[in-house]
């Protein structure tokens, strides 16, 4: 049975970065005797000039017929005014949501060929290995009220973070399961000590904790978290958290990747269990960045490693996930970086050298 991929480019440097990945998940094809069907669509600032509409309604329909979701970027600074009716993002938002990909799993990994290309000294940074589990579908980004309006003294917006316990026992089950998979010790991540949805956040996360006796669970305040992640990195290994603070916080984190455009993520609709296979979109973090579009400069790793990650989450393929990993990391050690990457005596390689290096070390 082939496999059903829908493949979303998106806006700058994402049609670039997926052309590289489709690549590299041809070689996994042949290497490995897989055959996967792809169905293009688009979403964000393209879908909009084409289409009038950031995520259209046959393109949301084709995703959900779809094994797994691959998206390059949105992203378009010509929507950048705040009184835009229509954002490329809201085709993300809109995804994100249709889907019920409620669960944005990032990992943070230094590569040891990266440890001395970060603005970190490469002993605070060596080795540290750890995963976000992000909540994605609810919070700030969709909560209710959401709206700008005037008043008489003026104009006033609100913004709701709002959370049910049924959201947060599933993202937290989520976290105690990678956990589980990995060192075993959960962080929840969250501002108990002012908001409300936190201390929710905080009990549930609590009772959840009664399903998981093999994990060690510590709650931790979102600044002391921000605060922790530059300070000793290797405290870490899976934080889960809410939506917003995840945004934020991964951001940050992916800097000891020494780029953005290393960190890889997936979407589920579900919680992962070891062997199952699970509904899923996969993304770089990263940006459109449109400075960078159209000139072949784009590193093309994160969007290959969320490749990966679907491979293992959604097609349960995960020796060939491993043989993803395996390439990017040895042609990391070759020495080969793109500009975001960049040392001394290193290659410098363009978005297609790159895309082009890694299928050829998966072999196919
Ligand atoms: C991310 C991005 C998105 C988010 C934007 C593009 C809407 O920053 O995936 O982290 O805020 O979730
Ligand atoms: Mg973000």
């Amino acid at each position: 049975m082939p496999f059903k991929l829908a493949v979303l480019p998106g806006d700058g440097v994402g049609p670039e970065v997926v052309d590289e990945t489709i690549k590299v998940l041809r070689a996994v094809g042949s290497r490995f005797g897989h055959e996967f069907r792809l169905n293009y669509g688009l979403c964000g600032g393209v879908a909009i000039e084409q289409e009038g509409t950031a995520l259209s309604k046959e393109t949301l329909k084709m995703c959900k017929q779809s094994d797994a979701v691959l998206l390059g970027a949105v992203g378009d600074p010509k929507y950048d005014d705040p009184e835009a009716p229509v954002h490329p993002e809201d085709g993300l938002l809109a995804l994100r949501k249709g889907l019920g990909l409620f669960a944005n799993l990032r990992p943070v990994r230094v590569y040891p060929a990266l440890v001395d290309n970060t603005n970190f000294k490469p002993e605070v940074i060596r080795g540290a290995d750890f995963i976000f589990v992000r909540e994605l579908t609810g919070g700030l980004y969709f909560g209710r009220p959401k709206r700008q309006w005037r008043t008489s003294r003026g104009r006033r917006a609100v913004d709701s973070m709002s959370y049910s316990e049924q959201e947060i026992s599933r993202i937290v089950r989520v976290g105690f399961e990678i956990a589980r998979g990995r060192l075993k010790k959960l962080i929840s991540v969250d501002k108990a000590n002012v908001l409300q949805s936190s201390r929710l956040w905080r009990q549930v996360a609590l009772e959840v904790s009664r399903d998981y006796p093999d994990v060690e669970l510590e709650h931790m305040l979102v600044d002391a978290c921000s605060m922790r992640i530059i300070q000793n990195p290797r405290y870490l290994d899976t934080l889960v958290t809410e939506n917003t603070f995840g945004d934020i916080l991964t951001d940050e984190a992916s800097m000891l990747a020494g780029s953005m455009g290393m960190l890889p993520s997936a979407s589920l609709a579900g919680v992962p269990k070891e062997g199952a296979s699970i509904f899923g979109m996969y993304e770089p973090i990263h940006g459109s960045a449109p400075r960078r579009a159209g000139q072949d400069m784009a590193n093309p790793i994160a969007t290959i490693m969320s490749m990966a990650m679907m491979l293992s989450y959604s097609l349960a393929l995960t020796r060939e996930a491993e043989a993803v990993e395996a390439a990017v990391g040895q042609v990391l050690e070759e020495g080969y970086r793109t500009y975001d990457i960049m040392g001394e005596d290193k290659i410098r390689v363009g978005t297609k050298k790159m895309g082009d290096l890694i299928a050829d070390r998966l072999g196919g």
